[in-house]
């Protein structure tokens, strides 16, 4: 059983051109110094180009941030599964939290764009994660298993084994404030095991990525844990310094 670590690095709503070759050109070099990991970038749409040139016939992955619940048509400023596989990318974000709780995508969205992705040949990666007032009031595992059921239930476990997870709890996400290893370990297990409950196949094929606050100084402690296969990176991939050390950590876990 060997899950190759994974360290995807979400641009979200920053940097202009100039920025996204030069993090791009950064993030190309490390993908191809990291050969016992994988590496990706997912910047806004309108740098996705620019991207793609930068990693292209290197080994870096590259990725969006968001997609259509729709297919092509009459959608004015939407971007379909479709259209992103066609330019190269290969990953989508699904169900990240500032999307559901900012934009208020509800499980049943989040649940029609990771079939929209699947369809399209992409690798969803699925976000999962709690506010602190769900934490506070112990429903962490009610709902991160509540998000993960709607998908389950929508796109069954062939659909789960052709995604990535990624558990990023609300509270730790551009706060500084990180699950510890323990909190987050403890989180993966119950969705690895939750995997296991839907096919025995699921836990040993499925990436759990952590995200929320990662940086160069806690990435190999998160890294070392049984069931965290890696990073969703925010803040740290703008900063390539920080970034090439959070890879690299991932790459010492291999
Ligand atoms: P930060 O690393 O800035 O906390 O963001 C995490 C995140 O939301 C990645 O998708």
């Amino acid at each position: 059983m060997t899950r190759r670590k994974l360290v995807l690095g979400n641009w979200k709503m920053n940097g202009l051109r100039a920025d996204a070759s030069a993090w791009a050109s950064a993030a190309s070099s490390l993908a191809g110094e990291c050969s016992a990991c994988e590496v990706g970038i997912l910047p806004a749409f309108v740098h996705l180009d620019t991207a793609l040139a930068a990693a292209s016939g290197t080994r870096l992955m590259v990725g969006a941030q968001d997609l259509a619940s729709w297919t092509n048509g009459a959608y004015t400023g939407e971007v379909s599964a479709e259209m992103l596989g066609d330019i190269g990318a290969t990953h989508v974000l699904v169900g990240h939290s500032e999307r559901r709780h900012l934009l208020g995508e509800s499980d049943e969205v989040v649940a029609t764009k990771f079939e929209r992705a699947l369809a399209a040949g992409l690798t969803p990666v699925l976000c999962l994660g709690e506010t602190l007032d769900e934490r506070e009031a112990g429903q962490t595992d009610a709902v991160v298993l509540r998000q993960l059921d709607a998908v389950a239930l929508r796109c069954g476990a062939a659909g789960l084994a052709r995604a990535v997870l990624a558990y990023e709890p609300v509270w730790a996400i551009g706060t500084g404030r990180t699950a510890s290893p323990e909190q987050a370990q403890a989180v993966h297990a119950r969705v690895r095991g939750a995997l296991g409950n839907l096919d025995a196949m699921l836990p040993g094929l499925v990436r759990i990525l952590y995200g929320g606050s990662v940086k160069a100084a806690n990435a190999a402690e998160l890294f070392a844990q049984a069931d965290i296969d890696g990073g969703l990176i925010g803040g740290a991939a703008l900063v390539p310094s920080e970034f090439a050390a959070i890879c690299r950590a991932a790459n010492q876990e291999g």
